[in-house]
């Protein structure tokens, strides 16, 4: 099974700090076009716009229209600190939510369950994962049989990536999430995130996860132990998952770099 995992397009209708976030989206899924139409789910882990306003939702719907993407790479779509939770169950009323009205959901393939959870919380670009998620995450954890292998899609980091300290914006509820997921380590294969922009992975508590950067506006890591953010000019990207049964490897894709020189 191929899976892409592209996060933090930032849709906007004008360029944000000189960069065009629309021009740079229709370049990613050129490139998924070209290279992954073979692939068999798309994921988009939030900030699908800079701001979560209707304008933008709507630009990011005519994108995927203009793209024909393969029915399969229909995007699979979660929010982010930047989107408007409202705003978006306006726009794609067909993308599922809990009792509650978060945008969370889940969809089986094969032997797998693909569950998409929420972390937004208005006006704070931190994550949040209220006591109501925690139990529809918690049901949905339990409800899911032994033989289904579980990969995670959300937002925000649930872990400090460096230092707690320096993890402004990351999930605030770590500890309730941590007991979450680690009592389900058997059942979660992976955890897809986005949020921090940088390329990230490796394994918390055994629960493999990794991140892609933005395809809008790629960031450095930050070691220091005060919450900052830079850029470098350095290469967006999105991230291909191979899983195989024995294994799950991730890829980073550079769209940006189209012209490859094959070895003779
Ligand atoms: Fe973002
Ligand atoms: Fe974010």
């Amino acid at each position: 099974m191929k899976i892409i995992h592209l996060s933090d397009p930032h849709i906007y209708t004008d360029k944000i700090h000189s960069i065009d976030p629309v021009d740079r989206f229709k370049k990613a899924l050129d490139h998924i076009i070209i290279n992954h139409s073979d692939a068999d789910l798309f994921a988009i882990t939030g900030d699908i716009t800079d701001l979560g306003d209707k304008e933008s939702y709507q630009l990011f719907i005519e994108i995927i229209k203009e793209k024909k993407l393969p029915q399969k790479l229909k995007p699979q779509l979660i929010i982010g600190n930047h989107d408007n939770r409202e705003e978006f169950k306006i726009n794609f009323p067909s993308v599922e939510t809990d009792n509650n009205g978060f945008v969370q959901y889940f969809i089986d393939r094969e032997d797998k369950r693909f569950i998409f959870i929420d972390t937004n919380l208005i006006n704070t670009h931190a994550g949040h994962y209220c006591e109501d998620r925690q139990e529809w995450f918690t049901k949905i954890l339990n409800e899911t049989s032994k033989n289904k292998n579980i990969y995670v899609f959300m937002h925000h980091n649930p872990l400090a990536l460096v230092k707690d300290e320096s993890d402004g914006i990351g999930l605030k509820q770590k500890e309730e999430f941590k007991k979450i997921i680690f009592s389900n380590k058997e059942k979660i294969k992976h955890i897809f995130f986005g949020h921090q922009h940088i390329t990230s992975s490796g394994s918390y508590g055994g629960i493999t996860f990794s991140s892609p950067r933005s395809t809008w506006s790629p960031l450095i890591p930050n070691f220091s132990n005060e919450y900052r953010l830079g850029t470098a000019n350095t290469d967006t990207n999105y991230n291909v998952a191979i899983i195989r049964s024995d294994a799950l490897v991730i890829h980073t894709e550079d769209f940006l770099k189209t012209e490859v020189n094959w070895f003779k």
